[in-house]
């Protein structure tokens, strides 16, 4: 597999799933992200932090192909994500979580789970409704609850759990400890835990310090789109 060189061997993980490197990023004319470089490998969880309008959720999304335009080096598993529609990079086995909850209002908690299934990926265990329960007490007690009908926090662990069922290898989480009830907090870091101890990589942005101390294995600062140590 080839990874691009880089200088900076701190943020150079080995075994890397996935490695960013020399990547900008453009909304129009406004330039927000100037060569950002990390990498991630599988049981390691990265926070990127950093101050509101640093980047942390555009880095995310240009792992995606969404919104941004973007250039640089977004290697995968030893290939490039660059050219792959949004719906082929999830297909290849990276989970998105965005700020906003996706899940179906209509649906009750198991039916949002049953829309994320995919087939399992060899070398990784299937993700099945009881493991996901199991990893969050909260659902399990409301299988059957309309999603409309939970909390703002109860919404956010749904959108996770439906994100695990398609079996991804790295899972992108865009501050999941926001606006979210301290024990709905707890119980995010303990499934972020969990979720290492599959071999998952888990890449997050996140701005409370607390909840990074917690569950991240290390952690990358952004400021006005720039790695900074
Ligand atoms: N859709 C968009 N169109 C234009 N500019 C955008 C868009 N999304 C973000 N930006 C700008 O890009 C920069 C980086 O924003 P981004 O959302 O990545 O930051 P962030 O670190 O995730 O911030 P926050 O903590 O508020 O979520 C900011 O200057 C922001 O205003
Ligand atoms: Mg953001």
């Amino acid at each position: 597999m080839t990874i691009a060189p880089s200088t900076d061997h701190i943020r150079e993980t080995p075994h890397a799933l996935l490695t960013v490197s020399g990547l900008n990023a453009w909304y129009g004319d406004a330039h927000v992200l100037f060569d950002v470089a990390l990498s991630v490998a599988p049981g390691e969880v990265l926070a990127l932090t950093g101050r509101n309008g640093a980047g942390k959720s555009t880095v995310l999304k240009c792992v995606m192909g969404l919104e941004a335009r973007r250039r640089g080096e977004l290697h995968w598993e030893g290939r490039s994500l660059l050219g792959l529609p949004t719906h082929e990079i999830a297909r290849s086995g990276i989970g998105y979580v965005p700020e906003d909850r996706r899940i179906f209002t209509d649906l009750t908690v198991l039916e949002n789970l049953e829309t994320g299934r995919r087939a399992p990926r060899p070398g990784l265990p299937a993700w099945t409704p009881e493991q996901l329960f199991a990893m969050f007490p909260n659902l399990a007690a409301m299988p059957h609850r309309r999603a409309a009908h939970m909390s703002g926090g109860e919404q956010q662990m749904l959108t996770i759990a439906r994100t695990l069922m398609g079996n991804p290898r790295l899972v992108l989480l865009d501050e999941p400890s926001e606006g979210v009830a301290p024990i709905i907090v707890a119980q995010m870091a303990e499934a972020i835990a969990g979720m290492k101890r599959q071999g998952l990589a888990v890449l997050l942005s996140e701005q409370n310090a607390h909840f990074v101390a917690r569950v991240a294995d290390r952690e990358v600062r952004l400021d006005q789109g720039r790695v900074v140590d």
